[in-house]
């Protein structure tokens, strides 16, 4: 079986090398030129740990290919991974005109039957969408058939993630694409749940917003925590070791960002509304996440005197969590915002990711010279290990705030901080 993934970002990349690692031969289409140069020469458009070796790997090894060609690559290869984007549109629900293009051009070229799978983040009901379009295009009948086999890979940990998942599901609506697809799979050793596309669909959509429920329960939670005195990571402990809720997404924070949480609860909130149905608990959710940086910007105005104007604040942190450069959405841009608004100088360091909005150091040390505080706002490591007393002899006023509520209240306080978490 041959594989070709449309779409060479995150998702599809990923998707093709784990199919690599299974032992299939994959080709990667996709319409930017840039992107397909640098694939072709086995570099990474993107940030993500372990993935540039495993692509170089598979390019050598000559495994995986890239092409900008995609008649060819439609008519060459069996199973065709959807993994293009899914951005969201300004009324909230998901865009498909990506996946609908892409639908048309299989229809236009296939020549015998072929299983397509949608890999992409899609609404309820798109693989019955993508199966019209591509029919519809057809210049005479050939049959396929639609898939839905949605991504849980997180950014940061896509290989790991993807190679050995939680659980595999597949939606089908024929005997012979299931078939197929539990070859594909076959050496997977997780859960596999079979089911319908729609199903599949939805299943994709109900576990992001269960997890950006859970990050915005304990963000509320946190400001509750503030006005009671109460550290919440002993709330987040204490509630996590119970295995019904688990420890997991309930680090209390700047609120959740990135290219998933943010578009895939609205475009959930707009397929409930369209179907005559709410889901208010998901309203609320998005509700709280927008108010979380703002509620972190009140407390270090009022640490720092009731302003920020003119004040120097190091950001360390650019990208929406650790181990990625990516920052869409990054809750860390949108503070870096509302401090420039409220007219304070801004200075920054992130260990990849890059911005235009405000000067950025190479260096920590360099990026909090003269300032007046630090606001932690992305969880990376070495933000863990910082050297504090260093930080603090080049300060103008030793503040930190911690939007992550990674470092130890007491430690940073015993060398001179005035330290400012989420809740304490
Ligand atoms: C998410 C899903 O986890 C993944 O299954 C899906 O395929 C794509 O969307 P990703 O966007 O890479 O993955 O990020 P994730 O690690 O889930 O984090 C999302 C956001 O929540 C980040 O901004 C992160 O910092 C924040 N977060 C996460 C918290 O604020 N607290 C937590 O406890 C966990």
């Amino acid at each position: 079986m041959n594989i070709l993934v449309i779409g060479t970002g995150y998702v599809g990349t990923t998707t093709g090398l784990i199919f690599c690692e299974m032992g299939y031969r994959v080709t990667g289409l996709d319409v930017d030129t840039r992107k397909i140069k640098a694939l072709k020469e086995g570099k990474l458009h993107f940030f993500e740990p372990g993935m540039e070796e495993l692509l170089m790997k598979h390019h050598q090894a000559g495994n995986i290919s890239f092409t900008k060609e995609t008649e060819k690559a439609i008519k060459e290869n069996d199973i065709i991974f959807i993994c293009v984007g899914t951005p969201m549109g300004e009324d909230g629900k998901a865009d498909l005109i990506y996946v609908k293009n892409v639908s048309e051009e299989i229809g236009r070229y296939m020549d015998d039957y072929k299983v397509i799978v949608t890999k992409s983040t899609v609404p309820v009901g798109t693989a019955e969408k993508v199966a019209k379009w591509i029919e519809s295009s057809q210049k005479k009948p050939i049959s396929l058939d639609v898939v839905s086999n949605p991504e849980f890979l997180r950014e940061g940990s896509a290989l790991k993630d993807a190679l050995t998942p939680d659980r595999i599901v597949i939606g089908t609506s024929s005997e012979q694409s299931r078939k197929i697809m539990r070859e594909l799979y076959k050496n997977f050793h997780c859960p596999v749940v079979e089911t319908t596309p729609k199903v599949s669909e939805m299943i994709k959509y109900a576990a992001n917003s269960f997890l950006a429920l859970k990050i915005s329960y304990i963000n509320e939670l946190s400001r509750l925590c503030d006005v009671l005195g109460i550290n919440v990571k002993d709330i987040s402990k204490g509630i996590g070791l119970d295995h019904r809720i688990g420890a997991h997404f309930l680090q209390a924070g700047l609120g959740y960002g990135g290219s998933c949480f943010p578009k895939d609860v609205n475009a959930f909130i707009q397929t409930a509304k369209q179907h005559g149905r709410s889901l208010s608990i998901l309203e609320s959710a998005v509700k709280v996440n927008e108010e979380q940086p703002v509620f972190f910007l009140d407390k270090i105005k009022q640490a720092l005197g009731g302003t920020v104007e003119n004040k120097t604040l190091a950001i360390l942190g650019l990208s929406f969590k650790a181990n990625t450069d990516d920052t869409r959405e990054s809750p860390s841009l949108l503070l870096i915002n509302k401090l420039l608004e409220e007219k304070a100088i801004v200075k920054t360091h992130d260990p990849v990711a890059k911005t235009d909005l405000v000067p950025q150091y190479p260096s920590v040390l360099e990026a909090v010279e003269g300032a007046d505080a630090i606001i932690l706002c992305t969880d990376w490591k070495e933000y863990k290990e910082m050297e504090l007393s260093a930080l603090k002899a080049v300060m103008k006023q030793p503040y930190l705030f911690d939007g992550r509520n990674m470092l130890d209240k007491k430690l940073v306080d015993s060398l001179g901080f005035h330290y400012v978490g989420i809740a304490i």
